[in-house]
């Protein structure tokens, strides 16, 4: 049973939808498959190249995605990898890339790797769980200033510096290995009030320690000029981000692209040739509508941007 709903399902569809002979589309952050199988199914044209990092979620999409055939090539990598060798593994260029960031409600309920703290589960939090540090390690062997900076910059937490102090004297009494354990530790570091409030005092930290744990920022950061220049002359690049950090790297990097001259400021002649790359067809990010948000409340926060390169 596949419980992850695709977000924006429409305006994705209606603002990356192909035209012309053979569609070459990436989905960059696979998931289930939701949003690929939505696209192979309205279009018997088009070619889907499916990125993963996770193994577990990339079984249960290609099972989703069987019946396209070889339609459909899957890989299990992180995005990053795959545009730095697109050019080997994609055949002409793509006319149609997406990424639906973050990660899926698979992640939250069925992992079992203590993305949710609503549950006691191993602190682990990374996509590929073959590679790197778990969070537990991270919460470890971080100084209390390092768990502060990471929860301030990547949870946009006001009480990261609260949150750090009660890790470090907790952990300095036994090991933090699981969700709720640490999901504890944080609703009794913040005021009563933050306790009671509109989210889980714990949320703003465990997406900090998810972004950390995954690298995600610094992915999203190297990988879009990457996917930018892959993409065909004409070819539109769409990104859905879930939290204002991500978005600022996609907006930015959208506005750059969107230039006629990208010399620094203080440059006294253009030596950048002056060349506009791209148009953006977004003004303002596509968000959810009332129905979807209560429908399905993980698209509440979702911002949809679209890209077409046009040289
Ligand atoms: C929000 S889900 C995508 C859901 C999908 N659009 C659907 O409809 O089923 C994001 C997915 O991206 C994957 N992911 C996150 N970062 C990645 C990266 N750097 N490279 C490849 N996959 C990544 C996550 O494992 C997760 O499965």
């Amino acid at each position: 049973m596949f419980i992850h709903q695709p977000v924006l399902l429409g305006p994705v569809m209606d603002l990356l939808r192909g035209r012309g002979e053979q569609i070459v589309f990436i989905d960059a952050t696979l998931g289930e498959g939701g949003h690929a199988e939505a696209f192979l199914a309205e279009d018997p044209r088009l070619i889907l190249f499916g990125v993963e990092r996770d193994r577990q979620i990339l079984e249960r999409a290609s099972r989703r995605l069987d019946r396209f055939g070889s339609r459909v090539r899957l890989f299990r990598m992180s995005f990053l990898d795959f545009f730095r060798s697109a050019s080997e593994l994609v055949v002409g260029s793509p006319q149609r890339i997406f990424f639906d960031l973050g990660v899926s409600m698979f992640h939250y309920q069925v992992s079992g790797r203590g993305f949710s703290f609503r549950r006691a589960e191993p602190l682990d939090m990374r996509l590929d769980n073959e590679k790197g540090f778990s969070a537990e390690q991270l919460i470890a062997a971080s100084s209390r200033e390092e768990l502060r900076d990471m929860i301030r910059d990547y949870g946009e937490e006001r009480y990261a510096s609260a949150i750090s102090a009660a890790i470090v004297a907790e952990r300095s009494k036994a090991p933090i290995r699981d969700s709720q354990a640490l999901a504890r530790i944080i609703g009794n570091a913040v005021p009563p009030s933050y306790r009671h409030g509109r989210i889980h005092p714990a949320t703003r930290t465990f997406q900090a320690l998810r972004i950390a744990v995954n690298g995600e920022l610094e992915l999203l950061s190297a990988t879009l000029p990457l996917a930018f220049e892959s993409l065909a002359v004409g070819g539109r690049m769409g990104v859905i981000s879930f939290h204002s950090l991500e978005d600022r790297i996609v907006k930015r990097f959208y506005q750059e692209r969107n230039k006629s001259c990208t010399c620094p400021p203080d440059s006294p002649i253009c030596q950048c040739g002056g060349r506009r790359r791209a148009r953006i067809l977004t003004r303002k990010p596509v968000m959810a509508e009332e129905a979807e948000v209560r429908g399905n409340p993980a698209s509440r926060s979702a911002r949809f941007r679209v890209l077409e390169k046009i040289a």
